[in-house]
C-alpha cells in the first residue's frame, strides 16, 4: 500500500519539494496528500495544486485550540499515514499531538537535545561547535523534545556564517527527511513508548545518515 504522507509547513517549503521530487522519481514510494500551512502568503503552498493545499491564519480563529482543531479535522480528512513538520514554525498542542500520536515527525536544524527552538545555526557559531546538523523526531507538545528518529552531521568551518552553516544543514536536511520517511512508510521503523524500533528492535540513540543518504543503526 502506498503511504499517504501529510506536509505542515509555514515558509518556503524546500523539504516538501524534496518529498515531491522524490516520490515523482519513484525514490519514495508515497502519495502526497495534502499540504497544511498557518500562513495563507507560504510559498510552500504553491508547490501543490490548489486541491492539495489547506491555509488559515491562526488569527482567524478564537483561540489556538479552535485553529488547532480546524486545522487537525483538515489533516484528518486527507487520511495521511504520516504527518510531516517540515519547517511549520508553530508548536502544536497536546490534542493535535495526541490525535496523530505516532505518526508526526518534525525536521529540525540542530543536532537535538542542543539548540531547540529558533536561531539554531548562529547558537551553535556562537557556543564554537565543531559539527552542526539536523533531526527528525516525533512530536510531542513540548517543543523539539520528542524521540530523535535519525540525525546528519555536518562540519562547522572557521569562516563559516548562519547563513552558510544553514545552507549546509539544510543540504542535508533533504536526504536526511527522505530517508527517514523511506523507513516510516516501508514500516520497518516506528516509536514504541518514547523509543524508535527498527525492524524490532530498540534503538538507544538515533540513526545516523552517511555521504551516500543511507541511515545507519547505531551500534548495539
Ligand atoms: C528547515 O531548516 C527546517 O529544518 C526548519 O525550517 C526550515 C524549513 O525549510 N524546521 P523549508 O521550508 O523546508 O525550505
Amino acid at each position: 500500500m502506498t503511504a499517504r504522507i501529510a506536509v505542515l509547513a509555514s515558509g518556503r517549503g524546500s523539504n516538501l519539494q524534496a518529498i515531491l521530487d522524490a516520490i515523482a522519481a519513484g525514490t519514495l514510494p508515497a502519495a502526497l496528500v495534502g499540504v497544511f500551512s498557518d500562513r495563507p502568503a507560504a510559498a510552500a503552498l504553491l508547490r501543490v495544486p490548489e486541491a492539495q493545499r489547506w491555509a488559515a491564519a491562526p488569527s482567524a480563529f478564537s483561540d489556538r485550540p479552535a485553529y488547532e482543531a480546524a486545522l487537525a479535522d483538515a489533516v484528518a480528512a486527507t487520511a495521511p499515514d504520516w504527518i510531516v513538520c517540515a519547517g511549520y514554525m508553530r508548536i502544536l498542542g497536546p490534542a493535535f499531538v495526541a490525535r496523530f500520536a505516532g505518526r508526526l515527525i518534525n525536521i529540525h536544524p540542530s543536532l537535538l537535545p542542543r539548540y531547540k527552538g529558533l536561531h539554531t545555526h548562529a547558537r551553535a557559531l556562537a557556543a564554537g561547535d565543531a559539527e552542526h546538523g539536523a533531526s527528525v523526531h516525533f512530536v510531542v507538545p513540548e517543543l523539539d523534545a520528542g524521540t530523535v528518529l535519525a540525525q546528519a552531521r555536518v562540519g562547522v568551518a572557521p569562516n563559516d556564517t548562519a547563513e552558510s552553516l544553514a545552507a549546509r544543514v539544510l543540504a542535508v536536511e533533504h536526504p536526511l527527511l527522505l530517508a527517514s520517511l523511506r523507513l516510516l512508510c516501508s514500516g520497518r521503523v516506528a516509536e514504541q513508548g518514547g523509543r524508535v524500533v527498527l525492524d524490532g528492535h530498540p534503538l538507544f540513540s538515533p540513526m545516523a545518515l552517511d555521504s551516500a543518504g543511507t541511515l545507519h543503526a547505531p551500534p548495539a
